[in-house]
């Protein structure tokens, strides 16, 4: 039996090497107990039984590596053992991973999932707390998470947060950034943290400014943000009232001023759109360049939803701007409709593509992937609440519909959508660059389409 003492809970590198060492010795997966702590990295047991060879290198795929790089932060103590049981797999069967029927890849797969979304969860829930120090203000915040995840999650606060000194402080460990180094120190308790301070107020003036009575859905208020964050987040001690309040505010929203609206609007989508720079809800974040957001004026009655940037909006971070953009454009001003009163968006956010050589080749998103990002969608939607909405392609019409759609069936007819306007449903701009078959004609009807979409927007307006 081989021991393998690892530096600490995340530590990829010391795993990795260990399971490099053993791989290559033949050690099977039952014959290899995995710890934490004590000395690190180190190979107990008969050692010299790892020295020959026994095996040839084998080569794993980028994809495994990126995988267990996430899973080794997770909290259940056998995730090393399954890592390296899949990583013996992989020697004989190098697709292994693409088997999503095989249980060892499901239960590895759910692990990276809680992972990414114990980060997203520190991403977006985690406040700063200013304090005053010898040098100055420092912003410090408290974070509990499920998994070991600091680490991994810090580079984030640190490109965002750049300018500013903080710290965060976590059961774990602690981080500290002074606007050049990061470095770590002890875990800490609650009571290191500050409790509340005048960021706060901003908070929950910003909070009160975005929430939106007349989509109020507590269940997927409590899905999204879960209750065991709320005592950290100022924002939330509003909850209770603003639930309360939500009738009445709605019928007061109404007798706004459209200004005063549009100014609220402005600011929350754009809070919302820093937030989704740092998305990391499925895995396509890692490969593609940015998060591409919708845009428009927050104001506009008509959203249109495409399905994900490409490779020119992902180099550009903004939406249909290349050859479909441009076809899309061409037949806009055909219709009659001026794009920049419109806001444009996809269902999706990050550019999935494959390489081929130095190409990027698109590659359509998945159901998982179109459902993790209605997330953003959605609260586009909430923040502007167009009157008509137009999915472009089958892809946006299961974000807006919640539902796989075919174009055929829901094309041409307004759809009423339960949170309030209505959506219409199109082929994809891109579909009229690929088809052969009676392109004109197909394009004609799109802009027939369009046209449609603008004249029941003056009836509606
Ligand atoms: N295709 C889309 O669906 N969206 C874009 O932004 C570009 C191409």
């Amino acid at each position: 039996m081989k021991t393998v003492a690892l530096a600490g809970e995340d530590d990829f590198d010391g795993w990795r090497d260990a399971a490099r060492a053993l791989a290559a010795a033949g050690i099977a997966a039952a014959d290899v107990t995995w710890r934490v702590g004590e000395s690190g990295g180190e190979l107990f047991g008969d050692a010299a039984a790892l020295t020959p060879a026994a095996v040839p290198h084998f080569a794993v795929p980028r994809a495994f590596i990126d995988l267990a790089r996430t899973v080794v932060c997770h909290s259940d103590p056998q995730r090393f053992a399954f890592l390296y049981t899949l990583l013996l797999r992989l020697r004989g069967a190098p697709r292994a991973l693409e088997d999503g029927a095989d249980p060892l890849v499901r239960r590895v797969e759910a692990l990276a999932k809680a992972v990414r979304r114990d980060i997203h969860k520190m991403h977006a829930f985690l406040r700063f707390r200013e304090i005053e120090d010898d040098d100055g203000p420092r912003f410090v915040a408290w974070f509990e998470p499920e998994h070991h995840i600091v680490r991994a999650a810090s580079g984030f606060f640190v490109r965002r947060f750049a300018a500013m000194r903080w710290s965060i402080l976590t059961p774990q460990l602690s981080v500290h950034w002074d606007g050049v180094r990061l470095v770590e120190g002890p875990a800490a308790s609650r009571a290191d943290a500050p409790a509340d301070d005048p960021v706060e107020a901003v908070w929950r003036t910003y909070y009160a400014s975005i929430f939106n009575p007349a989509r109020l859905k507590v269940g997927a208020m409590l899905k999204e943000m879960p209750k065991k964050y709320w005592k950290n987040m100022p924002e939330t001690a509003l909850v209770g009232e603003l639930v309360a309040g939500a009738q009445a505010r709605e019928a007061s929203m109404v007798e706004k001023s459209g200004t005063q609206v549009g100014s609220n609007a402005l600011a929350a989508w754009q809070a919302v759109r820093e937030e989704a720079r740092g998305c990391t809800r499925c895995h396509l974040f890692e490969c593609a360049m940015q998060t591409v957001f919708g845009e428009g004026p927050v104001t506009a009655p008509l959203m249109f939803v495409g399905e994900q940037p490409g490779d020119q909006e992902d180099l550009a971070g903004k939406p249909f701007v290349g050859p479909a953009g441009q076809l899309f454009d061409r037949a806009l001003g055909d219709a009659g409709i001026d794009r920049s009163q419109a806001y444009v968006t996809n269902a999706v956010k990050h550019f999935k593509f494959e390489r081929r050589g130095k190409r990027r080749i698109h590659s359509k998103p998945d159901a998982g992937e179109i459902e993790a990002c209605r997330w953003w969608i959605e609260q586009e939607r909430s923040i502007l609440r167009p009157a008509l909405t137009v999915a472009l392609g089958a892809t946006a019409g299961r974000s807006l519909f919640g539902k796989a759609i075919t174009i055929a069936g829901y094309r041409g007819r307004a759809h009423a959508l339960p949170e309030g306007g209505e959506a219409w449903v199109t082929v994809h701009p891109s579909f009229l660059l690929r088809v052969q078959d009676n392109k004109e004609a197909e394009y004609a009807r799109f802009v027939e389409d369009l046209v449609r979409v603008k004249e029941r927007l003056t009836e509606l307006s």
